[in-house]
């Protein structure tokens, strides 16, 4: 469908949406209409079904072997927050990245006011980070280490392999933040020494708003965020033991869950390392056009290889939230500008407090998208 814009920013979340996700939320909706696990009548046995197997769908991807280790939640935000407060105690250590979004940060500043020691590591200007370094900040009381699989900001993709390594060799659980690769990039949970995984479904994994998940391994115990009805399980007041029901209280979000078993079942027949050519390519031509045009810096490491497909940028003199403003107004490019919710990472590259104007190609977008973004942000550096 043509579009009166370009929308370059998937990394907030992605537009559009493949048409099969929008008919599996419309179907959830309009004819299916049970709440899932909660009677045995058709319609709840059928939205039963549809949550099955959009978990199902989301562990091929990814690599889970048992899928009652996938939970649905509403999104990232509340993945990281169960992740974080369900595993922290008074008296523990924490270390993560200078690099983390506020869905880690927050959390963590407010357990640090109940005894919970943080160590913020700092990554280096391309907000790249060097295992060694987080080595070096383990104390004896580290109970986790949290780690961007690629950040919102400079979409460098982190070392998650050898830090999973540095914390199973400790005895230290691995909490991974994969909001800016899910979907877009090769995951394979069974293979990375990772503990517990995040994401949102909105964003590379092509679903609804409202949705996302967290993968937690066998032997991660976690107290829940949220507890109540789940269906099934003990009939006394104690939440249920086991997974998913005890991290899934209340009515599930069958319509959103519905779209994103969808937009999983179309990454599997697209395949994501398809999808990460297409985007990569986008990027590189973005790249190669952005850092041609005088007045230009570009922020992240500049190996397409270590990447995830998002650029941030900015002009020199100008205000990034002017820019992203002109790219809109006159040009109808949708951009992201400011501190995307990562204030640390944007001290760690240099852009604090300003922040960039960032730029994030999708599966949707053409070479022809770029193209036209790279003259608009020529003419406005011209016109400085
Ligand atoms: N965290 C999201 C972003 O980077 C919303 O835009």
């Amino acid at each position: 469908m043509d579009r009166p814009f370009i929308y370059l920013d998937n990394a907030a979340t992605s537009f559009p949406k493949p048409e099969a996700v929008l008919k599996a939320v419309d179907h959830a909706l309009r004819v299916v209409g049970g709440s899932p696990g909660r009677s045995g009548h058709r319609l709840a046995i059928n939205a039963d079904k549809i949550i099955f197997e959009a978990r199902e769908n989301i562990c091929r991807l990814l690599g889970i072997a048992d899928s009652s280790r996938l939970i649905f939640t509403s999104g990232a935000t509340e993945s990281l927050n169960l992740a974080i407060k369900g595993i922290l105690e008074s008296g523990d250590h924490v270390v993560i990245s200078s690099m983390e979004h506020s869905s880690v940060t927050r959390p963590l500043h407010s357990l640090s006011q109940k005894a919970v020691e943080v160590t913020k590591v700092k990554c280096d200007k391309k907000g790249l980070l060097a295992p060694d370094d987080i080595t070096k900040a383990i104390k004896k009381n580290t109970r986790l280490i949290v780690l961007t699989h690629a950040s919102n900001v400079t979409g460098t993709i982190q070392p998650v392999c050898e830090v999973g390594k540095i914390a199973r060799e400790r005895g230290i659980t691995f909490l991974v933040d994969a909001c800016q690769t899910a979907g877009v990039f090769p995951i394979d949970l069974e293979s990375i020494p990772v503990d517990m995984l995040a994401a949102s479904g909105h964003k590379g994994l092509l679903g609804p708003q409202g949705t996302g998940i967290l993968y937690i391994r066998p032997g991660i115990n976690l107290s829940p965020l949220k507890e109540g009805g789940t269906g099934r399980g003990p009939s006394d007041d104690k939440q249920p033991e086991a997974l998913p029901d005890r991290f899934e209280a209340g009515t599930m979000n069958t319509p959103g869950i519905a779209g994103l078993g969808a937009a999983a079942a179309f990454l599997l027949e697209q395949t994501v390392e398809a999808v990460r050519q297409k985007e990569m390519l986008l990027y590189k031509q973005l790249l190669e056009g952005l850092i041609a045009i005088e007045g230009v810096t570009t922020y992240g490491s500049s190996d397409p290889g270590k990447k995830v497909s998002l650029l941030s940028f900015n002009i020199e003199g100008l205000d990034p939230s002017l820019v992203s403003f002109r790219l809109d107004e006159e040009f109808d490019i949708l951009s992201r500008s400011g501190l995307h919710c990562a204030p640390d990472a944007h001290k760690t590259v240099g852009t604090f407090p300003e922040g960039a104007v960032r730029l994030s190609p999708g599966f949707y977008n053409i070479p022809g998208d770029i193209d036209k973004t790279i003259a608009a942000i020529h003419r406005i550096a011209k016109e400085r």
